[in-house]
C-alpha cells in the first residue's frame, strides 16, 4: 500500500476506533446484537430489526395515540422489516383481482424503541420505500410524510432524540386504499429502513454524482461531484480526498480538492480523476469501481462515502438502435413488478437476485421497473449482473386509471418523487434511460406536454447524462407535441400498427424502443385441443400454453421478433411480462388472483415460452419441445408437437420414429410437427447445427402414476444472517423419477435446523391457498418451496412427504 493511502487509511481506522470506544456502540437500538456489529463499521446501520406491529381493519376502533411515546405496544406483534402485511391473506372478495385480493387495504403502525447515539451526532432515518402515505414521529413529533410508495426519503431526527438512557420511540403510519394500483403493490414498511449517524460536516444523502465525460481505450475522466453539508454553525474549511478503486480494491485514482463551506449552506465539489486504461461495464463483464470519498475537516477525518459506479458509453441512435461500449446491440428486456412472488414485496436481495438470475438464463439483457422507482437492491444487482435498466417514475400522472392513485397528488409530489428517483440512482451504470411515465393519459393533449417538459428537464436538471423517455401506447400523431420533449420514444403494443415506421416520426430522427410488446397469456403446464390461435381463450381459470393465445392489444413474442428485425433503429423490447405476478388476471378476472402474463410463473417455473425467447435471445445450443406426453384418452388424436431451439434445424422422434427434419427460416421461430398422433412413451427432438451435426436433444417421457417427490435447492449453502434464502422446486415424479406433468398430489413440508419455512406456492393463478403454510398442493408437477434461514450457522434438513408418495428430504448448510 502507498504510504499516503497508509496513512488515510490509519488515520480512519483511528478516528473510528476513537470513536467508537468513546461511544460505544453509535446508536444502540433495544438491541440485537447484529445491528451492534453493524454500527461499529458502518456510518450507515440497518434499522429493520426489533419493530412492533398492528393493522387497522376497516370498521375496528381507530388506533389513537400510537406516535405518542408512552403508547402501550406490547400486545402489538413483534416483527422485523422489511414486510408486507397483506401477502399472509387470506384471499379476499373485497379486493378486486386486478389488485391481487390480497388484504392490502389499511391502516399499519410501526413502533421501535432505540437509544439514541451521544450528542453531537447528526441522525437520519432513510426509508427505501414505505407502501404508502408514510408519516413518521420520533418521541411523538412529527418528524415527516412521504404519500408515494416507491420512492426512498429520508427525514433528520436529531432534533429530537432523548439522549443518555432515555428511550426513543419512533412510530410509522402508514396507509393503503382499495384501487390503488392497477397490481398488488404490498402494503407496510416492505423495504429496508436505515439510520445514518454522522459528524455534523458531511457528505448529504445521496450526495454523490459520478459521470464519466470521457472514456477511451487508453483512459477516462471521472467527473465526481460531492455534495458537503455543514451543520454546524461557524463556516468550516474542508477537504474532499476521493480515492477510486477497481473491483479487485487497487486503487487506480486519487484527488484532493479544499474550500471552506459557510454553516448550513451545502456545498458542491468537483473533482476528475484520470483511470488509465479502464474497465468499461458492460452486460458481458459488469465491471464496478468504487469512489470513497473521505470528508475531512478541523485537521481530522469526519465522514467517509462509497460510490460504486461504471465506466461505459452507451447511445440510441434513430437509423441502428442501441450502442453499449460502441457496440450496437439489441435490448432483450422484460417488464417487471416489484412483486416476489408468494414471499410478497418485502425485499429480499436474494428473492430478486433469483429472479434476475432466472431472466438471465433466458437471455434477457435489460429490465423496464414497472412502473415505478424499484428498491435500490435491484438496481445494484442490475449493475453487478450486467443488466440495463430503464427506471420508472410513474403509471399515472394529473389524470388517474384507478381511483385511489398517483393522480391524487402528482401536482403537489410529483417533482419531490421524479428528483428523488433520479438522485438516488443516477451512480448506476446499469440504468440507461429514465421513463417518465407508463401510458399516461392525455398526453396528446396541452397540459400533457406541458407535464411531459416539466418532468423531462427535471431528469436532464438532476442528471444530463441520460436520455428521457416514456412507456407511450398512443399513436405518434396523437402524442408527438408531447414526445418531441423526450430523447427515446418507448412504444408499448405498438408493432403491429406500423408505428415503427412512420414517415413522419422518421423525418423528426426519433429514437426508439418498445417499452412493452406482446400480450400473449398462458398458464404453465396446460394445453388445450384443437391447437389453434385464440384472443384470450380460457378454460376453468387456465390458458394454453401452446404460446397462441394473445390479447387485443398487442401481438404473439414472433410479431415482435420479426419487428425487430425489419426494424434496425428500434432499439429493442422490453416484454410483457417477465414473471408472473399478483393481479391483472386477463383474461380470467371473475375467477383468477394473478396474471397470466408472465414469461415464468410466479413461483419463477419456466412457462414453454421461456425457451421462446431463449432461441432467440442466446447462443448456447438448446432445445424444448412442448406439449407434455401424459395424454390418456387421446391415443391416435392429432397432438402438435412444438420445438423452439436456437439450432439450425431439428428433428422430431415419436416413440423412436422420425417425424422428420425442420428447419429455422427467416421469421419462423417454432418449429411445428403439426399432424403428430398421440401414443404415450417419448418424443425427442435432436437439434442440429448448420452442417446438420446433432448438437443437443431433449426427450419427453409419459410418465406413470406419481409415486415421488424429488427436492431440487437452488443453493446447498445460505447465509445464517435470519433473511438469506433457499427455493426448493419440488417435483412429483413417477417410480423411474419421470416428471408427472398433471400431478396435483399435496405435499407436507418440514424444516429442521436453523431454518423456517418463508413461503409457499405452485405458480397456479387460480389457487387460493395461503403462500404461508407448511403445505402445498402441485399445480402441474410443481410447487415451490421458500426456507429463510435463523441467525445462527448448522445444517437444515428439509423434508416434504405426501399421502402415497415416496418422501424425499435434502441437506442445506446455513453459514
Ligand atoms: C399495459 C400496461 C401494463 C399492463 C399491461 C397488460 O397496457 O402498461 O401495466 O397493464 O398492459 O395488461
Amino acid at each position: 500500500m502507498p504510504t499516503r493511502q497508509k496513512f488515510t487509511f490509519i488515520t480512519i481506522m483511528c478516528f473510528w476506533a476513537i470513536l467508537l470506544s468513546v461511544e460505544a456502540c453509535v446508536v444502540v437500538p433495544e438491541c440485537r446484537p447484529a445491528d451492534l456489529a453493524e454500527a461499529k463499521l458502518q456510518r450507515r446501520i440497518s434499522f429493520n430489526d426489533g419493530w412492533k406491529f398492528t393493522k387497522h381493519d376497516a370498521g375496528a376502533p381507530k388506533i389513537r395515540g400510537a406516535q405518542k411515546p408512552n403508547f402501550d405496544d406490547s400486545a402489538w406483534e413483534s416483527i422485523d422489516l422489511p414486510h408486507d402485511w397483506a401477502i399472509l391473506g387470506a384471499f379476499t372478495e373485497e379486493v378486486d383481482s386486478a389488485e391481487g385480493r390480497l388484504p392490502f387495504p389499511g391502516v399499519g403502525w410501526y413502533r421501535k424503541t432505540f437509544k439514541a447515539p451521544a450528542k453531537g451526532k447528526h441522525v437520519f432515518i432513510e426509508f427505501d420505500g414505505v407502501m404508502k402515505d408514510a408519516q413518521v414521529w420520533l418521541n411523538g413529533k412529527k418528524v415527516g410524510t412521504w404519500p408515494y410508495g416507491y420512492s426512498s426519503f429520508s427525514f433528520e431526527l436529531t432534533d429530537h432524540l432523548k439522549y443518555g438512557d432515555r428511550k426513543n420511540v419512533i412510530a410509522v403510519r402508514c396507509e393503503n386504499q382499495i384501487e390503488s394500483s392497477r397490481w398488488y403493490p404490498g402494503s407496510g414498511i416492505y423495504r429496508n429502513i436505515w439510520l445514518t449517524v454522522v459528524e455534523p460536516v458531511h457528505v448529504a444523502y445521496w450526495g454523490t454524482y459520478v459521470t464519466t465525460p470521457e472514456v477511451s481505450d487508453g483512459r477516462a475522466i471521472v467527473k465526481i461531484q460531492t455534495l458537503i453539508e455543514n451543520q454546524t454553525s461557524q463556516k468550516k474549511d474542508v477537504v474532499i480526498e476521493t480515492i477510486i478503486v477497481d473491483a479487485g480494491g487497487g486503487k487506480v485514482a486519487t484527488n484532493e480538492v479544499s474550500g471552506k463551506i459557510n454553516s448550513n449552506a451545502p456545498k458542491r465539489f468537483t473533482q476528475k480523476l484520470k483511470v488509465s486504461s479502464p474497465i468499461c461495464w458492460d452486460i458481458n463483464n459488469p465491471h464496478l469501481y468504487k469512489a470513497i470519498t473521505l470528508v475531512k475537516t478541523d485537521g481530522r477525518a469526519v465522514d467517509e462515502y462509497e460510490t460504486d459506479f461504471g465506466i461505459r458509453t452507451f447511445r440510441f441512435d434513430a437509423d441502428k438502435g442501441f450502442f453499449l461500449n460502441g457496440r450496437n446491440m439489441k435490448i432483450h428486456g422484460v417488464n417487471l413488478h416489484h412483486g416476489l412472488g408468494p414471499l410478497g414485496t418485502a425485499v429480499s436481495r436474494r428473492a430478486i437476485e433469483r429472479q434476475l438470475e432466472i431472466m438471465k438464463e433466458m437471455g434477457c439483457n435489460a429490465i423496464r421497473t414497472a412502473h415505478n422507482p424499484p428498491a435500490p437492491e435491484l438496481l445494484e444487482l442490475c449493475d453487478r449482473m450486467g443488466l440495463l435498466v430503464m427506471d420508472e417514475a410513474f403509471d399515472e400522472w394529473h389524470k388517474g386509471k384507478v381511483p385511489n392513485g398517483y393522480h391524487n397528488i402528482f401536482d403537489e409530489w410529483a417533482e419531490k418523487d421524479i428528483r428523488a428517483m433520479v438522485r438516488r440512482d443516477k451512480n448506476h451504470p446499469s440504468i440507461i434511460l429514465w421513463s417518465i411515465g407508463n401510458e399516461i393519459l392525455r398526453l396528446g393533449r396541452s397540459k400533457g406536454a406541458r407535464i411531459t417538459k416539466m418532468l423531462a428537464d427535471i431528469c436532464r436538471d438532476e442528471d444530463p447524462t441520460r436520455p428521457v423517455s416514456i412507456g407511450n401506447s398512443a399513436r405518434y400523431d396523437r402524442v408527438k407535441d408531447s414526445l418531441k420533449f423526450l430523447d427515446v420514444v418507448g412504444w408499448n403494443y405498438r408493432s403491429n400498427t406500423g408505428e415503427y415506421n412512420d414517415k413522419q416520426k422518421r423525418d423528426a430522427g426519433l429514437k426508439q424502443i418498445a417499452t412493452e410488446t406482446c400480450a400473449l397469456v398462458s398458464s404453465r403446464g396446460v394445453y388445450f385441443f384443437p391447437v389453434k390461435k385464440s384472443r384470450g381463450e380460457s378454460r376453468n381459470g387456465q390458458v394454453s400454453s401452446y404460446d397462441l393465445t394473445n390479447l387485443e392489444f398487442g401481438g404473439l413474442p414472433d410479431d415482435e421478433f420479426r419487428a425487430q428485425e425489419e426494424f434496425a433503429g428500434v432499439a429493442g423490447e422490453f416484454v410483457w411480462s417477465g414473471f408472473d405476478y399478483l393481479g391483472e388476471p386477463e383474461p380470467c378476472e371473475d375467477i383468477a388472483r394473478s396474471t397470466y402474463f408472465g414469461i415464468v410463473d410466479l413461483c419463477g417455473f419456466p412457462k414453454d415460452r421461456f425457451y421462446l425467447y431463449q432461441s432467440q435471445w442466446t447462443d448456447e445450443p438448446m432445445v424444448h419441445l412442448l406439449p407434455h406426453w401424459n395424454w390418456p384418452g387421446r391415443g391416435g388424436e392429432i397432438t402438435p408437437v412444438y420445438c423452439y431451439t436456437n439450432c439450425a434445424s431439428a428433428e422430431l422422434f415419436v416413440n423412436g420414429r422420425s417425424q422428420g427434419k425442420k428447419s429455422k427460416q427467416k421469421g419462423v421461430y417454432r418449429l411445428k410437427w403439426e399432424d403428430v398422433k398421440y401414443q404415450p412413451g417419448s418424443i425427442k427432438a435432436i437439434a442440429y447445427d448448420k452442417k446438420g451435426g446433432a448438437i443437443c436433444s431433449k426427450e419427453i417421457k409419459t410418465a406413470d402414476k406419481a409415486a415421488g417427490i424429488e427436492l431440487t435447492p437452488d443453493r446447498v449453502a445460505i447465509d445464517a444472517d435470519g433473511r438469506d434464502l433457499c427455493f426448493v422446486t419440488v417435483r412429483i415424479v413417477d417410480q423411474d423419477g419421470i416428471f408427472c406433468p398433471t400431478a396435483d398430489n399435496e405435499v407436507d413440508f418440514k424444516i429442521g435446523g436453523p431454518a423456517q419455512i418463508a413461503a409457499v406456492g405452485n405458480g397456479n393463478s387460480m389457487s387460493y391457498e395461503s403462500f404461508r403454510a407448511d403445505h402445498r398442493k402441485a399445480f402441474n408437477g410443481l410447487c415451490l418451496l421458500v426456507v429463510r434461514s435463523k441467525r445462527g450457522p448448522g445444517e437444515i434438513k428439509i423434508t416434504a412427504t405426501s399421502d402415497s408418495l415416496k418422501p424425499a428430504s435434502v441437506m442445506i448448510t446455513s453459514r
